[in-house]
């Protein structure tokens, strides 16, 4: 386990690297799920940092997931984007997927915009349905604030109040109504993958009180909610989890039902930073 200062040595590392490559001090970090890399389409491009570039960030091994940092002005707002995210079903630990977030945090960012493909539980929902995310409930084995807590970051027992910011929530509501989009509001349950669930796994995360299901986000969430950052959070239903009506789900169809409704989720977002 590492101590405070390792950690901290390690965030100084990385942050010297990348401001060694760019100027632009970010205040939005944009979190790019599943078939949502060309969200960045709108930047106007300030630079680029691929990962494998960053001392101590681990590295992409998802091929939808491209690897980079990208830096720019979105509707005139400075924001860096992860153009690619780490899964905890790549064998990375959860300090692993925290460490970007804290990286995001010490460039400047003070909002986390989390995006990512996720399975629908509520029967309301279709799949292309965009939804803002709420609540979550963290069904991952673990947890990224395990280990030595840096009290400067945050505390050790963080509550978990309004996680998801309730002005963000209305934002994204007040954008969706303006751009005339169908925006579902929910719950999104965080676990391992890389299975998808089971009829009787779906028809349990339903009871639990979810609607919609995905392998990311928690941790970072969580992460980025230790250290005070405010969160905004996105889903693209790509795939219905209804146990009494399942049928088979490719990584094909979750991804091209992803990029299909990618111009909505992308306008949305675009959106709701115009107005943060
Ligand atoms: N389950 C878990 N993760 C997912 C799903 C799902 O049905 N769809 C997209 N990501």
């Amino acid at each position: 386990m590492n101590t405070v200062e390792e950690n901290r040595k390690m965030l100084a590392d990385a942050i010297a690297v990348i401001k060694d490559h760019v100027a632009l001090e970010p205040r939005i970090g944009i979190i790019l799920g599943t078939g949502l890399g060309s969200l960045v389409d709108g930047i106007e491009m300030a630079g680029v940092v691929d990962y494998d570039s960053i001392p101590h960030f681990p590295v992409s091994t998802v091929e939808s997931h491209a690897g980079r940092l990208l830096f720019g002005k979105l509707r005139g707002k400075p924001v860096v984007c992860m153009q690619g995210r780490f899964h905890y079903y790549e064998g990375y630990s959860f300090q692993q997927i925290g460490f970007p977030i804290r990286v995001l945090k010490a460039l400047g960012v003070q909002t986390l915009i989390v995006s990512n493909a996720a399975g629908g539980l509520n029967p309301n929902f279709a799949p292309g349905d965009i939804m803002v995310i709420k609540d979550h409930i963290n069904f991952f084995p673990g947890n990224p604030l395990i280990g030595r807590n840096d009290d400067s970051l945050g505390d050790r027992f963080p509550d978990m109040y309004e996680v998801y910011n309730r002005k963000y929530v209305q934002l994204a509501k007040d954008v969706a109504l303006q751009q005339d989009l169908r925006l579902q509001e929910g719950v999104y349950v965080g676990l391992t993958g890389p299975c998808l669930e089971t009829a009787a796994e779906y028809r349990m995360l339903r009871t639990f009180g979810a609607d919609a299901v995905g392998m990311s986000t928690v941790p970072e969430v969580i992460t980025a909610h230790h250290q005070h950052s405010k969160i905004l959070g996105f889903s693209i239903i790509t795939d219905m989890g209804l146990p009494d009506n399942m049928h088979p789900c490719s990584l094909e169809d979750v991804i091209g039902t992803a990029s299909a409704a990618e111009p909505k989720l992308r306008d949305l977002i675009a959106g709701c930073v115009e107005r943060m």
